[in-house]
């Protein structure tokens, strides 16, 4: 490997007690322990998406975590978004147009939120898990000072350089660089400016290695040793992988996902606000297209959005049909293979050694 790019992954490995600079993306809804634990065990890090979680839920995944043999892991919170504008006489028409391709969505249902994001950071500081991580935004001070007080690093997702140098001047021990290739929810602090401001990971990767003090991981798109070669080459410290994992036996994805992943070209993907008002990379299911046409209702804002389709994405999971399914893919989706996570980790740093 070039001496620069061994440099900077053999520091963060051993700063962060890892053997390969290989992170698993938490991924709420696709994080079970098992799959964490396969990372772990081919020396990476594991990681839990918990934006979605209860607090109770956060110790638990833990526990189950430390009984399984335990490792370095992140557990992932999204930093809340302002209270959204509601608009009764739009909300009724997205639920009009969502009853379409699902259940009859309640008159009330855009009132539910996520969990509550104090008692979620407090289960997090709880649970101690080597890192938390950050995503729409960074974490309080308060926060991060309790975090620096018991010994838990915090990594934050960016996606333009602004946003990467208010997290490392707010105290993030690293940073995530989310190019536009990812899948999942985009990690653009302002949601109004996300489409506009999305950057590719070659172009994002250099720009944040060269201006950061702390450590650059990226994310977006890598799928095999070539995208982790290419990303340490452009001044990465370590790579985090999400959609490559979703074929794996330990996720679970419901088969038409994982199947529709295996068939996916990029441009298949595209970012959409169909399922929770704010933008994220998924398959262009025919809901998704259906969705962001001209003379579609406009998505609600974020969690409103979010609450509306939850009948929805329930039955479609539950019915197999992946026409209205929330399948998040990035665009390397069709190098997702269903192979177990650990060969997936110790083939993918074999093949980025032997290129670098
Ligand atoms: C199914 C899925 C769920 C995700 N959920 C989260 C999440 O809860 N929090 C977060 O920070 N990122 C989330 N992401 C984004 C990942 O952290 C990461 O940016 C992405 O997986 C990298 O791109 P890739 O999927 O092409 O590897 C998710 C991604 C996927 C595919």
């Amino acid at each position: 490997m070039t001496s620069a790019a061994r440099q900077r992954s053999e520091a963060f490995c051993a700063r962060f007690g890892l053997q390969r600079p290989v992170l698993l993306s938490p991924m709420a809804g696709a994080c079970p322990v098992a799959l964490s634990r396969a990372v772990i065990e081919a020396g990476g890090m594991g990681a839990m998406g918990a934006v979605l979680s209860q607090p109770d839920d956060i110790g638990a995944w833990m526990a189950d975590l430390r009984a399984a043999g335990g490792g370095p892991a992140q557990i992932n919170l999204w930093i809340p978004d302002p209270a959204p504008v509601r608009d009764g006489a739009a909300e009724a028409a997205t639920r009009a147009f969502l009853a379409q391709w699902g259940p009859d969505v309640a008159a009330e249902a855009g009132d539910a939120m996520p969990a509550d994001f104090d008692a979620q950071s407090a289960a997090l500081l709880a649970a101690r898990p080597a890192v938390a991580s950050s995503i729409m935004g960074v974490f309080p001070a308060p926060f991060v000072a309790r975090l620096k007080a018991a010994g838990i690093a915090w990594f934050a997702c960016a996606t333009t350089l602004d946003e990467a140098l208010a997290a490392e001047a707010a105290g993030a021990d690293a940073v995530v660089a989310q190019g536009f290739e990812a899948g999942g929810h985009r990690g653009a602090f302002d949601s109004a400016h996300a489409e506009a401001r999305a950057v590719g990971l070659f172009s994002l990767v250099p720009r944040l290695a060269d201006a950061l003090r702390v450590p650059v991981i990226a994310a977006g798109g890598i799928a095999d040793g070539r995208g982790i070669a290419a990303a340490l080459t452009l001044g990465a410290s370590a790579v985090q992988m999400g959609t490559a994992f979703l074929r794996t036996p330990e996720v679970g994805v419901s088969p038409p996902w994982a199947d529709a992943l295996a068939r996916a070209a990029p441009e298949q993907m595209r970012l959409t606000r169909a399922f929770s008002g704010r933008p994220g990379r998924a398959l262009a299911t025919a809901y998704v297209r259906a969705a962001d046409a001209p003379d579609a209702p406009p998505p609600q804002p974020y969690p409103v959005q979010r609450a509306l389709t939850a009948p929805m994405r329930a039955a479609a999971v539950r019915e197999d049909r992946i026409d209205a399914m929330q399948a998040w893919a990035g665009q390397s989706a069709a190098y997702a293979q269903a192979r177990p996570a650990a060969e997936l980790v110790a083939d993918g740093w074999r093949a980025a050694e032997a290129l670098l």
